[in-house]
């Protein structure tokens, strides 16, 4: 294991202030976002539009890595450049969904495994031919009324620890990502309980599958109440309750956790990440950023809608998310730059 070169990687992922496009969806999940917006299910527009996110000008003043899937890592642009190479060429590094897809849990009604360590070692050693130098795996996570299980929580973490060793020994640094989903009417405090225990188990479980902790990055979801909880909190709340539940179970040694989106407003997880960092940024042991799809890529697929003259107003749209996070990592984010698009400087490293 070149333990210099995962540690090397890790921090390249947050340097300059910029954070992860994940742009991973699986056929099914990226063709039901097609659908309701009348775009062609194909394997063709779904490269037009990788195409569309990977040729946006300037995205790597703002994105540091870009997360694929199996099938976009496989594709070229128009002119025959596989996209691996335009996200190195565009200065970004290539990432690779690993995981399987979540699957229901046997003996578990309700709950989801996540499957695809069978034959892991090999795909990753493929993976890394392939360019990429960093992968990502999701466990998801569901509150219920008597859910999530502690067999469900630890199956999970066991997956999440072992397909994070077998990455880091092909060479890539694993983003684990443990899920607790925003499905549901739960409140933030219900959130932060079992956000906390998952963290835990994972953390838990990482050390005894030896993974290094400096060569990984923490994907969470912020500690946030349920979609259709009718109590949502304010942003300051939300920005509090997460850093107290990463806080207490985040090891000093990771160097980065990059939240996941969720299913929030894109506004509003810049403005929880900007939060964050404005609150706490100095007072921290690991970088916080950003790991977004939706909320990176949402409004550009909605103007894009399939059309080719609405590409360039779609990559318009794209940087400007991009760049309202990065300004979210310096804790410079405002709403009023929803209006007006935001400038992209280069920020220091950190
Ligand atoms: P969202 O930001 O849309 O939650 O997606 C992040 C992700 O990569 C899910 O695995």
């Amino acid at each position: 294991m070149n333990s210099q070169a995962l540690m090397d990687t890790a921090k390249a992922l947050a340097a300059g202030g910029k954070g992860i496009l994940a742009m991973d969806e699986s056929n099914p999940t990226c063709n039901s976002r097609f659908r309701k917006l009348g775009i062609p299910e194909t394997v063709e527009a779904r490269r037009a539009y990788r195409e569309l996110l990977l040729t946006t000008p300037c995205l790597g003043d703002c994105i540091s890595g870009v997360i694929l899937f199996d099938e976009t890592i496989r594709q070229t642009r128009k002119d025959g450049t596989p996209l691996g190479e335009v996200v190195i060429d565009a200065a970004m590094i290539p990432g690779i969904k690993v995981d399987l897809g979540a699957k229901d849990l046997a003996g578990y009604p309700g709950e989801k495994i996540t499957e695809g360590l069978d034959g892991l070692r090999g795909r990753l050693a493929e993976y890394f031919l392939l360019g990429a130098r960093f992968a990502k795996w999701r466990a998801v996570i569901k509150i219920g009324e008597s859910i999530p299980s502690r067999g469900c929580i630890e199956a999970n973490a066991q997956a999440l620890a072992r397909y994070a060793a077998l990455c880091q020994e092909a060479g890539l640094v694993p983003i684990v990502e443990p899920e607790v989903l925003m499905d549901g009417d739960h409140t933030m405090g219900r959130c932060g309980e079992v956000t906390e225990v998952a963290l835990r188990t994972v953390f838990a479980e990482l050390s005894a599958q030896r993974v290094m902790l400096e060569g990984m990055v923490l994907k969470p979801n912020m500690v946030i109440a349920g979609l259709a909880c009718s109590a949502q909190n304010p942003v300051e709340e939300v920005a509090s309750a997460t850093m107290q539940c990463l806080r207490r179970t985040v090891p000093a040694a990771v160097p980065v956790i990059a939240f996941l989106s969720g299913g929030q407003l894109a506004s509003d997880a810049s403005a929880h990440l900007n939060a964050m960092n404005e609150g706490y940024k100095s007072q921290l042991p690991w970088a916080l950023s950003f790991s977004f799809a939706r909320a990176l890529q949402q409004s550009a697929l909605e103007i894009w809608r399939g059309y080719d003259t609405q590409v360039f107003l779609a990559q318009q749209a794209l940087h400007h998310r991009a760049a309202c996070n990065q300004a979210a990592r310096r804790g410079a984010y405002t709403p009023e730059m929803e209006m007006m698009g935001v400038r992209t400087g280069k920020e220091e490293d950190q």
